[in-house]
């Protein structure tokens, strides 16, 4: 595979070439998946659930993303490296600005941010610096407690508009790709064809531009209760390294997400 840069994901886009993307928080895994051809990978918070034990993300520490990215970064190869900014990282644009610059120094190649269109100033300014930035808009794991749980977002009319607006406020503000999670599948296809940057789906239908997952839901070791967007790929394969590629493949020939992933 050659690097994959923003342009490479700019121009699948343009393509209509659907792009893959997946979790991983060390060298191993992210050497494995990189040579799966998996286009980017995720330094997720999700860290705080898969790792570390936790039941939400919100414990993680701009330190941990920050050692984990590190890790990762020494296995990427071609794959481009995108990081979540922690809990709390959006309190400020000054907080964005300086949390973002301790994961590019890490090692990270873009940043993720939770929120809505009042981010716009952060993304505007982190934009401006060089840094690119994926806003991440649905379902936001960071505020599950106000959320009520992790549950399906813009099923009505009123908030699937107010995501797509969103959506076109951080992307003019200067983001350069966003992330649905658990989004009807309408409002995916919506999204990504109302916007120019690519977007990047995670329960939110077979439109998007491009889908991820965590890489423990693909490897089929996450415990507990499953969410309905998950697609465990080792059952299908003979090794870890062929479960990824298998994703791969499947995202690339819009095998995946089937109908039965979406809402
Ligand atoms: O932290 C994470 O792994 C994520 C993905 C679920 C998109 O944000």
């Amino acid at each position: 595979m050659k690097t994959v840069t923003l342009s490479t994901l700019q121009a699948l886009k343009r393509a209509g070439e659907p792009f893959s993307c997946l979790t991983a928080y060390d060298a191993t895994f992210a050497r494995t998946a990189s040579e799966a051809g998996i286009e980017v990978l995720l330094v997720g918070d999700s860290l705080g659930m898969v790792l570390q034990g936790h039941t939400s993300t919100l414990p993680v520490t701009l330190d941990d993303i920050c050692y984990h990215t590190r890790c990762a970064a020494q296995g990427k190869g071609a794959s481009l490296l995108m990081v979540d900014l922690p809990f709390m990282s959006n309190a400020t644009t000054e907080r964005m600005l300086e949390d973002a610059g301790a994961l590019m120094r890490a090692g990270a190649e873009m940043v993720k941010v939770e929120g809505e269109a009042w981010m716009a100033d952060g993304i505007r300014e982190l934009s401006r610096r060089g840094v690119p930035v994926c806003a991440h808009l649905g379902l936001t794991p960071q505020t599950v407690h106000q959320l009520g749980g992790y549950k399906v977002q813009g099923r009505d009319a009123d908030h699937a508009e107010r995501i797509l607006e969103d959506a076109r406020t951080l992307a003019e503000a200067g983001a350069s790709v966003i992330l649905l999670e658990c989004v009807p599948a309408s409002l995916g296809r919506a999204v990504t064809e109302a916007l120019d940057v690519p977007v990047i789906g995670i329960g939110a239908g077979p439109d998007t531009d491009g889908q991820i997952l965590v890489m423990h839901d693909v490897l089929g070791v996450t415990g507990g209760r499953t969410p309905r967007f998950v697609k465990n790929f080792m059952a299908e394969a003979d090794d870890i390294q062929g479960a990824f590629q298998r994703y791969h493949e499947d995202v690339k020939a819009r095998r995946f997400p089937a109908e039965e992933h979406g809402f």
